[in-house]
């Protein structure tokens, strides 16, 4: 009897906690974040998964060592337009009825001399910096437009505005991310008559990931030296910033690149 009564407790005081946690969970924002499988899509993705639901990229699954518990995944190399096309029509099919978010964060670097740059470099850069952001934003607007709602986020770089040797065609495509941005957002403001739409680019400094580890030691002083808040930033600087952009404290922050470089000049 008492047994009985500990179960009808429970039940009672439990099953309301439960109805709520899911509720919770069933009305979770989508969120695609692509380059999730290390660096800053990675921290984006452990920064996120509590509170949105996520749709995990790379250019492929063996990439990832971990996913966040309960995340969709969908890969592609973006390099190959054609595997392009194929993500952006499986993204409108699977979650079109639904997605909230976008943090385009896949990226590359092939740095040296643009007189000694491989065609197929060059390619690679543009393809996979600029056009895939450009036509997963196009799917993402489609989509948008329809539900009246949602934000995209661009990852941009601080080089984008100051240029950098060795990085030109890097550089003009993380300015060209910035540009996307800006326009897009007049864009979604001119076609929707609520404007709960926004885009926006961040552009991050040096962050220590994968992409600056092969960095030679002295130029790494020589950019710590320009860093007024004398350290280089971590991934969590980044994604820190990407939750609050996300979120509805952000609201009026719309149409603009926010850094993130402490001070980097
Ligand atoms: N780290 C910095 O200091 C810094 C500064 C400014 C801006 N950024 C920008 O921030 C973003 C993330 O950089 P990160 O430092 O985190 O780089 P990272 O550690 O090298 O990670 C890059 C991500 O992009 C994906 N990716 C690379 N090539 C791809 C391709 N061909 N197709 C599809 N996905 C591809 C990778 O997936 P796979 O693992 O499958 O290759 C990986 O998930 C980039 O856009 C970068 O330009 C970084």
């Amino acid at each position: 009897m008492q047994f009985l009564k500990v179960v009808c407790v429970n039940f009672i005081i439990l099953q309301p906690a439960y109805l709520l946690r899911l509720y919770i969970e069933m009305e979770k924002k989508k969120i695609l974040i692509t380059g999730a499988s290390k660096g800053l899509g990675l921290a984006i993705s452990k920064k996120l998964s509590s509170e949105y639901e996520l749709i995990l990229h790379a250019s492929k699954k063996e990439s990832f060592t971990h996913i966040e518990p309960g995340s969709h995944i969908l890969c592609a190399d973006f390099a190959d337009s054609q595997q392009l096309a194929d993500f952006c029509k499986k993204l409108k099919k699977e979650h079109g009825d639904s997605l909230y978010g976008v943090i385009n964060n896949a990226g590359l670097t092939y740095d040296k001399p643009l007189n000694f740059q491989p065609e197929r470099e060059i390619d690679a850069m543009l393809n996979v910096n600029l056009r895939a952001p450009i036509m997963i934003c196009k799917t993402a607007m489609k989509i948008f437009s329809l539900l009246n709602k949602g934000v995209i986020i661009n990852i941009s770089s601080v080089v984008g505005e100051s240029g950098n040797a060795f990085q030109s065609v890097y550089a003009a495509t993380k300015a060209g991310i910035v540009a996307l941005s800006r326009s897009l957002a007049q864009e979604a403001a001119a076609l929707n008559e609520s404007h709960h739409i926004r885009v926006l680019s961040v552009s991050p400094g040096f962050i220590e990931t994968d992409m600056t580890a092969g960095i030679p030691e002295q130029i790494k002083e020589k950019y710590l030296n320009l860093i007024p808040a004398k350290r280089f930033g971590n991934v969590d600087d980044v994604a820190d910033t990407i939750a609050f952009l996300l979120s509805d404290k952000a609201s009026y922050i719309n149409g603009t690149n926010i850094h993130i470089n402490g001070g980097l000049i």
